[in-house]
């Protein structure tokens, strides 16, 4: 499947602008979705083995997830987990509903399977987004691996109010949803990443986890609270990284999720890439995947392994997720690999990670190359 796509499907693919080919992907997905027959015949297709992962009280039927922003308005949630997926992160959503920045917002540099974007949160608003989710809830469609919500900020709210924005977010979308992740670290929404600064994030963090424990209670006993992540830039450096795990323990963080895309650019041969790195956004795919990997390493370090973290940016082979593994990556996501390898993705790393565990314990491997 993997080289059908790659030889036949991806060049014809490629000749379509890429925003237009992402949307009409995801219709297909949606409709795939309406049908508990088609996602059955996904699920027989792909074929995934299990190797399941407990983090944060979850159970994972694999551990490699899909990452925020492929299907930012929940439109194809079961499809997700019949292509093989472990879990899956839906969104960024915000409080308020918005366009996102103006087209073209999506470029691809296929020489370096790399893709640049400045999407600014196109997405449908946490109401929207609540009513479809309580839809595919009471559809009996709803997957049987965890699902997440990728928290973002609306454009209109001023930075002072960013706490309230996330917040309210989280407060309509508690119930629906099995964790939750604050994404302070795009860069396509003006002054996002300054929340990353400690006393920022703090303040949205407390808020957050004020309500976490109101709707616990108010849902009565056995009721759990949700898990809250934070997802960091790989463009922080390692002293802002360590402000953010200064606020693991007190706000109670279930993980950290690293890393978002990047504003560098690395140097490139390619005339083409050369072209698409001068765009203003974030970059994703191969030249992320260094870098990403170093800041998981370091995550891993300070927090003593204590905290999941889970491994994203240029995954896009069984030994790139490996590699995130043993720097401490106990889940992974993958959203540009995607697109250039392939539905088949998941399943074949999840395939070539039962390989290289060889019978061995997940929890043995992870962060082992750490030293
Ligand atoms: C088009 C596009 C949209 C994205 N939207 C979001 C988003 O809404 N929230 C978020 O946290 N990350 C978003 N990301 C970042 C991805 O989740 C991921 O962190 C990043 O692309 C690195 O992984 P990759 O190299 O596998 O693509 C987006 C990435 C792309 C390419």
């Amino acid at each position: 499947m993997s080289w059908y796509y790659r030889h036949w499907l991806r060049p014809l693919l490629f000749l379509q602008d890429s925003e237009r080919v992402h949307d009409r992907t995801l219709r297909w997905l949606a409709r795939l979705s309406s049908s508990r027959t088609l996602c059955q015949a996904m699920a027989g297709w792909f074929d995934t083995p299990g190797l399941p992962v407990e983090a944060f009280g979850l159970r994972f039927p694999n551990p490699v997830g899909l990452a925020a922003g492929m299907d930012k308005g929940a439109v194809a949630v079961p499809a997700w987990e019949a292509m093989g997926f472990g879990f899956s992160e839906l969104g960024g959503v915000t409080r308020h509903a918005q366009p996102g920045n103006p087209e073209p917002r999506m470029f691809r540099a296929p020489a370096e399977e790399a893709l640049l974007n400045r999407m600014g949160f196109n997405n449908p608003g946490a109401e929207v987004l609540a009513t479809r989710l309580q839809r595919w809830h009471a559809s009996g469609r709803w997957p049987s691996h965890p699902v997440g919500i990728n928290l973002g900020k609306s454009k209109i709210t001023p930075l002072g109010e960013a706490a309230s924005d996330y917040a309210e977010s989280f407060r309509r979308l508690w119930g629906l949803a099995d964790f939750f992740v604050v994404n302070v670290s795009s860069p396509n929404t003006p002054n996002l990443r300054q929340l990353q600064d400690k006393s920022a994030l703090d303040e949205i963090l407390a808020a957050l986890q004020e309500i976490n424990e109101a709707k616990r209670q108010a849902a009565g006993p056995g009721a759990r609270l949700r898990p809250v992540l934070v997802k960091v830039a790989p463009d922080l450096s390692f002293d802002a990284l360590d402000d953010v795990v200064s606020l693991v323990g007190p706000r109670g963080l279930a993980g950290l999720v690293a890393t978002n895309t990047t504003i560098a650019r690395p140097a490139t041969d390619d005339p083409m890439a050369r072209i698409v790195y001068h765009e203003m956004g974030g970059l994703s795919g191969r030249p992320l995947r260094e870098r990403s990997t170093e800041v998981i390493r370091h995550l891993y370090r300070q927090t003593e392994g204590r905290v999941p973290i889970i491994g994203v940016g240029g995954i896009s082979t069984v030994e790139d997720a490996w590699e995130k593994v043993l720097a401490g990556a106990s889940l992974l996501q993958v959203y540009s690999g995607l697109v250039y390898q392939g539905p088949s993705l998941p399943s074949g790393l999840v395939v070539g990670l039962r390989e290289r565990l060889a019978g061995g314990a997940w929890s043995e491997v992870v962060g082992k190359g750490t030293g």
